[in-house]
């Protein structure tokens, strides 16, 4: 390895992913090792955190030996530690957390304290999203659903979130209420394409001016649970592909005019997407069309999956113009489950 590059390992830990990292300058990725623990929680619906936080203890050391591994570096190579250090759950963010001071004291090397949201941007630019300003970015995953503004290289605001369930929750429950496993997205994504998404008209909350940019599912997912129980009474046979493709449609529908609105409104040349719900077929095949018809000198970038859903490579790269500013962390970092975006 070049001496004259700067190597930072990137951990995440911040839900039911197990990552480690290393990047070089902020860009070349030399690993990005991911452990899912989809198949621990899916007998439960979804995330369980005590499992979470016990499986990441299990196998982090594993985790980033791999990745140095991988990397072909020694940890005496390294330049800095970086960590997600929220927002997410607090028992797994923490081993996170713990491991990268652990790893900062014993090596006398500099930690960098990342905020997980808007390493989620910088999972964008490693996989070639244009850094132009403004740009509109949301993130949808299962414990996110957020719309950024992004107006420089280190300026970006909230535009808005979600008030109750983020997106990819909206799916794990709708698919658990059918009984089609987790994590429901991919499941939902796919019945959808069989269905009919005009079947049902469920509702799409806009939440009127105020709440323009904020989001809300749980009605969509009442509305999904009463469809069933009166189909149910009344002895109707439900058409599951129908069901998946009104819901998916209602929720996708919101996703995609809000994300239009605030990029119309505030000039966005780019729109990126992140988090696992971007790997969804027709929310990026919607997203595509609209923005070509409505938009057609923004630019879309959706990047490839394995980049969409949590990893540390995003956690590394925005580590690097922390490292250029010398902008460490103190060893008494602690994890900030609620940490908001900036
Ligand atoms: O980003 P991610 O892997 O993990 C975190 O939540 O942090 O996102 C997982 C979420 C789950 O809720 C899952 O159901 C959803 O993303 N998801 C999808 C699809 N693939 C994953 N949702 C809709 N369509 C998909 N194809
Ligand atoms: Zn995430």
């Amino acid at each position: 390895m070049a001496d004259n590059k700067t190597l930072i390992l990137g951990i995440e830990t911040s839900c039911d992913e197990t990552a480690a990292a290393v990047v070089a300058d902020g860009q070349e990725m030399l690993s990005n090792i991911i452990s899912s623990q989809v198949e621990l929680h899916s007998r439960y619906g979804g995330v369980v955190p005590e499992i979470a936080s016990r499986q990441h203890l299990t196998i982090i050391n594993t985790i980033i030996n791999n990745a140095m591994h991988e990397a072909g570096v020694s940890f005496q190579d390294l330049d800095a530690l970086s960590v997600s250090y929220g927002p997410g759950l607090v028992g797994a963010l923490l081993v996170g957390v713990s491991t990268a001071k652990a790893l900062a004291y014993g090596l006398k090397k500099p930690l960098i304290a990342v905020n997980h949201l808007q390493a989620h941007l910088y999972a964008n630019y490693l996989d070639g999203a244009p850094r132009v300003y403004p740009t509109v970015v949301l993130i949808v995953s299962g414990g996110h659903t957020e719309l950024l503004l992004v107006t420089g290289p280190k300026e970006m605001v909230l535009l808005g979130s979600t008030r109750d369930d983020a997106a990819g929750e909206a799916y794990d429950k709708v698919a658990r209420l059918l009984e089609l496993g987790y994590p429901g997205g991919p499941v939902i994504d796919k019945l959808a394409r069989d269905g009919n998404p005009s079947a049902i008209a469920f509702p799409r909350s806009w939440l009127g001016d105020e709440g323009r940019f904020d989001f809300s599912f749980s009605g969509l997912k009442t509305a999904v649970i009463n469809h069933l129980y009166h189909a149910r009474r009344k002895e109707e046979l439900v058409s599951i592909p129908d069901l998946a493709a009104s819901f998916q449609e209602a929720l996708l529908e919101v996703l995609v005019e809000k994300t239009l609105v605030a990029a119309k409104e505030y000039g966005a040349k780019a729109v990126l997407l992140a988090g696992g719900v971007a790997s969804n077929s027709r929310l990026r095949e919607w997203m595509r069309e609209r923005i070509e018809t409505i938009l057609p000198n923004t630019e879309l970038h959706i990047p490839k999956l394995v980049l969409c859903t949590d990893n540390a490579a995003m956690i590394a790269a925005a580590a690097y113009p922390l490292y250029l500013e010398r902008n460490f962390a103190s060893l008494n970092l602690n994890a900030q489950p609620g940490l908001p975006v900036k």
